[in-house]
């Protein structure tokens, strides 16, 4: 097995930048690929302004400028993965452009090299059937802010090597994380939206639900903002996320799992007048000047009923399981906890099938969406003994 020393990074957007970031902080070589001298040049000023921050706090081993020394910068992804040992695509969610990455990946890599895809949603095994090396596609998918998030989901494709796989577990595990140690994830089947987007992923069709009635009602974004809790309300956690990222996971999903998840009417509305969220300074909010603040004087939306999601991600858990995607429903939890620091739904709910049964029958009857149905291995409450 050759060891990894230079990793490049295709696409320099906040995704490719933070990869980018942690691979350096680690001593790896990073080239930084994308397509535009611009958005390479504003990825590596990204990357410089982290390591700045931790110099600052005494927090790198060496300085910031000799870290950045290992940066390189490149528009031509054939000539920048030469030498790569690894290479994680982080380029737009768009099967066709992921595939042309691939290719170019695999015409000019050397043999050893790994070729992981950060895609949220979409499948590795048909990202490998452009290159002559299915069984070094994997996929590695990084949660953001990737320097704070702890998990990583390192994901089979069909024709994945156990030796790939390990390799890109090995190199996940290296990489640092300011919040706490790395949570690595081994997702066994390629299926979409993994672990942790594939759980939250129909509480989007609820959220979807709910952003369409408070369109249709007239309720603010900042009142629907102050019916959740945690790390980041339901508005401010999808500009950050990206509309265009959330939309055409919807769109992934609504053709490979279900038309249910076909975009609402507002996240449509927001793509298409290119209101994308924090990259773009506007979305649900405007992000001008940094991340919008709750304001406590909207009141509160009483739309969001949380009820709601931790039975629909229990659901999708079960789904998961019965799936065969990964063995233990402790991985959700866990998975659930370092990738977007939420508390795991499926132990509160050892002792509670019945019930959530009964919630996802009312949500069905509630919005017509037939896949909150509650799944067989939810209903015979089996999936417990699944540990
Ligand atoms: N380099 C160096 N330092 C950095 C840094 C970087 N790149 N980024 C942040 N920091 C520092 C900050 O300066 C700050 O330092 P300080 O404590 O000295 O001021 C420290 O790290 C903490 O940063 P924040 O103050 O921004 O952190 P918060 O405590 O506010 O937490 C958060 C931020 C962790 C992002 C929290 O809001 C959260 O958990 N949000 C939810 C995010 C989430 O769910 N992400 C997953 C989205 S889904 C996804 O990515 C999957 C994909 O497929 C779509």
């Amino acid at each position: 097995m050759v060891d990894i020393k230079n990793v490049v990074v295709v696409g320099a957007g906040q995704m490719g930048n933070g990869i980018g970031q942690v691979s350096l902080m680690v001593g790896f070589n990073v080239t930084l690929v994308d397509i535009k001298d611009e958005f390479v040049d504003s990825g590596y000023a990204k990357i410089e302004e982290g390591m700045k921050k931790l110099e600052a706090k005494g927090a790198l081993g060496e300085s910031a400028a000799d870290i950045m020394a290992k940066c390189k910068k490149s528009t031509d992804l054939a000539s920048a993965v030469a030498d790569a040992d690894i290479i994680i695509e982080a380029v737009v969610e768009n099967m066709d452009v992921k595939k042309q990455v691939f290719k170019t990946c695999d015409d000019n890599a050397p043999a050893h090299c790994i070729i992981a895809s950060n895609t949220s949603t979409m499948s590795i095994s048909e990202m490998a059937t452009a290159t002559n090396r299915p069984d070094k596609c994997i996929g590695m998918h990084f949660f953001n802010p990737v320097p704070l998030m702890r998990l990583i989901e390192v994901i089979y494709g069909e024709k994945s090597s156990d030796e790939s796989i390990d390799k890109g577990i090995a190199f996940a595990e290296k990489l640092p994380c300011l919040k706490g140690d790395r949570y690595i994830a081994k997702v066994l089947k390629d299926r979409p939206g993994f672990i942790v987007n594939r759980t939250t992923a129909p509480a989007q069709i609820y959220q979807n639900y709910i952003f369409d009635l408070c369109a249709e009602k007239g309720i603010s974004w900042k009142a629907l903002d102050n019916d959740t809790r945690g790390p980041m309300p339901t508005c401010v956690l999808a500009d950050y996320v990206g509309i265009d990222t959330i939309y055409h996971g919807l769109v992934y999903y609504s053709k490979t799992l279900s038309p249910d998840f076909a975009p609402g009417k507002v996240i449509t509305q927001l793509f298409n007048e290119g209101k994308l969220g924090a990259k773009t300074g506007q979305g649900f909010h405007d992000w001008s000047k940094g991340r919008p603040k709750p304001d406590k004087t909207a009141g509160k939306a009483r739309m969001m009923k949380l009820k709601y999601p931790i039975a629909i991600m229990l659901n999708e858990g079960c789904r998961i399981l019965e799936e065969g995607i990964t063995t233990s429903w402790e991985v959700v939890d866990q998975a659930l906890m370092a990738g977007i620091n939420m508390p795991g739904v499926m132990a509160p709910n050892i002792n509670n099938s019945a019930k959530q049964v009964e919630v996802l029958n009312e949500l069905v009857e509630m919005t017509g969406k037939e896949y909150f149905k509650p799944c067989e291995l939810l209903k015979s409450e089996k999936w417990v003994e699944i540990k």
